[in-house]
């Protein structure tokens, strides 16, 4: 019994590795590089919401990461100030790496 708790336990340890996997570093580099970080902050409000409040907004819902993605790949538009702007889109082409930044949004 105690040898199934120990095997089950170490089973729950790598899933939520898995879905905690998103790669930090590349995440902010492409947060930096697409300056992404101008209007967002990981817990405060700029321009635009907390990187924090958006994964509580979204926190689950299935089709989040759905909506993140396409809010960075595909042209749109955001109040700023009562003005309407064109929202930034990610300056990357590699689905892996938008994928990436999305996952690890959605983990904060
Ligand atoms: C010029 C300022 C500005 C820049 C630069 C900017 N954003 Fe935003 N972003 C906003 C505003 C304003 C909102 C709020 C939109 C709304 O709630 O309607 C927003 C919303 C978001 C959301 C939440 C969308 C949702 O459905 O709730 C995400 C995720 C996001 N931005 C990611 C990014 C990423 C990634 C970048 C860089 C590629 C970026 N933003 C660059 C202003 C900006």
């Amino acid at each position: 019994m105690r040898k199934l708790v120990i095997a089950l336990g170490s089973v729950v340890a790598l899933n939520s590795m898995a879905v905690f996997a998103a790669d930090e570093d590349a995440a902010v580099g492409l947060l930096r590089k697409s300056k992404c970080l101008n209007c967002h902050a990981v817990e405060s409000k700029k321009d635009g919401p907390a990187y924090r409040e958006v994964a509580a907004k979204y926190r689950g819902k299935a089709e989040a990461e759905d909506k993140l993605t396409k809010h960075i790949t595909v042209p749109n538009k955001v109040k700023i100030d009562g003005r309407e702007e064109p929202h930034q889109m990610v300056k990357s082409k590699d689905p892996e790496e938008i994928r990436n930044l999305v996952s690890w949004i959605l983990s904060l």
